[in-house]
């Protein structure tokens, strides 16, 4: 089931401190509410010396591009952009003709929450499926390429996933393969939202090869945000392929070209160095395991996806899901479900995962009185 667009949090932002430690407060709302992690700061730093060309051409951006290439092979070719919304658009955009349209699952990111930056930026349409698990099936594929042909239709030309899923699944190498064959087979370009990629190859154990090329994906984003950079999203394609040509104008009529590109790059650079990417990754699924488990022993408590990644999704009482954010930050994922969100980092350590689990069994004790619904604000990045 995918949850709805109303995704909740206080509105009344309690300071950021832990209770009376003065420490600064990590919470579970979000892998970006981290901040950056060392290593991608003190690149930043290295890179802060003399002038060199603007818009990527420049040393670090091409040595960025070859830590891609040693990963994925001499085809691959790398584009940087600024956020993860820009970056999937881009791709998009650069492969499809206006009258061409995505099929991608209604909770995908690209639908949900990305303001209709596709549709505006592409002029173009999404197809939407609703899923399990977050997960696009080859039936829901075929199913959506049926009016291809049809003059009065929209012309399926890409399917999308997000991999590690919305809702914190990962799909197997043997899902995704799945849907690159079928995808290839009725002509489609395969395109994946990486926003979490790291914290899905890590969960699966693979390399980049195995994830991207062995699966048949066309076009992908590798995170950055939400695995310690600053900000900065890469945009690969794996193998050739046509919109290539097209990106490099795509991404600066889409204003994703970064003239001091030198800091993104920088910080990929930083973040393929000594697999921190993977470390990184690796950690905060970690965390999310740790707090599922811990959930797992408390009552009133209900895991509700398969905990794959870094994301616990969890169905609790509207009662303790008030009482919890009245004193922590989180989103309410699906309201109707009484489903919320719960996100680990790259800087989550184990106490915090334990007293935040400690805070939900409180809450959730038989008898802690019911808190009156908070005011609350849609939202979910
Ligand atoms: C799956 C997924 N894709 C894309 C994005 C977009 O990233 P940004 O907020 O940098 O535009 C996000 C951000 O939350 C995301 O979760």
């Amino acid at each position: 089931m995918d949850g709805p667009a109303a995704k909740q949090m206080t509105s009344g932002m309690q300071h950021d401190r832990a209770a009376g430690s003065g420490e600064p407060q990590r919470h579970f709302a979000s892998d970006n509410y981290a901040g950056v992690h060392p290593e991608v700061l003190a690149a930043i730093a290295a890179a802060n010396a003399g002038h060199v060309p603007g818009y990527g051409d420049d040393p670090y951006t091409a040595a960025a591009e070859a830590a891609f290439r040693a990963l994925l092979g001499d085809d691959a070719r790398v584009f940087f952009a600024f956020n993860g919304t820009g970056a999937n658009v881009i791709a998009l955009a650069a492969a499809l003709r206006p009258y061409q349209a995505v099929i991608c699952p209604h909770s995908a990111h690209l639908n949900v929450d990305e303001c209709g930056a596709f549709e505006r930026f592409a002029g173009s349409k999404l197809i939407t499926v609703p899923t399990a698990d977050g997960k696009l099936t080859p039936h829901d594929v075929a199913r959506g390429v049926r009016q291809v042909g049809n003059v009065h239709h929209v012309q399926a030309a890409a399917i999308s996933i997000s991999q590690s899923t919305e809702v914190g699944t990962v799909y197997t190498l043997d899902e995704m393969a799945a849907l690159g064959a079928i995808a290839h087979e009725y002509n489609l370009l395969f395109h994946v939202d990486g926003a979490r990629l790291a914290n899905a190859a890590v969960a699966l154990d693979v390399d980049l090869q195995t994830l991207l090329l062995a699966t048949g994906v066309d076009v992908c984003t590798f995170g950055g945000t939400k695995n310690g950079l600053l900000f900065g999203e890469a945009i690969i394609f794996p193998k050739d392929h046509p919109a290539i040509e097209r990106l490099p104008y795509t991404r600066k009529q889409g204003m994703q070209l970064a003239s001091k590109m030198r800091f993104v790059a920088a910080q990929f650079e930083a973040l393929l160095r000594d697999d921190l990417w993977r470390r990184s990754a690796r950690h905060a699924n970690a965390m999310a395991q740790r707090l599922a488990a811990r959930l797992r022993r408390i009552d009133g408590v209900r895991i509700a996806y398969p905990v794959d990644a870094n994301g616990v999704f969890a169905a609790l009482a509207p009662q303790h899901i008030a009482a919890l954010q009245a004193e922590r930050r989180f989103y309410v994922w699906d309201e109707d479900a009484s489903i919320v969100r719960w996100m680990a980092a790259f800087d989550t350590t184990e106490s915090d995962v334990d007293e935040f689990a400690a805070a939900i069994e409180r809450v959730t004790a038989p008898h802690v009185p019911s808190v009156a619904a908070v005011g609350t604000r849609s939202d979910r990045r």
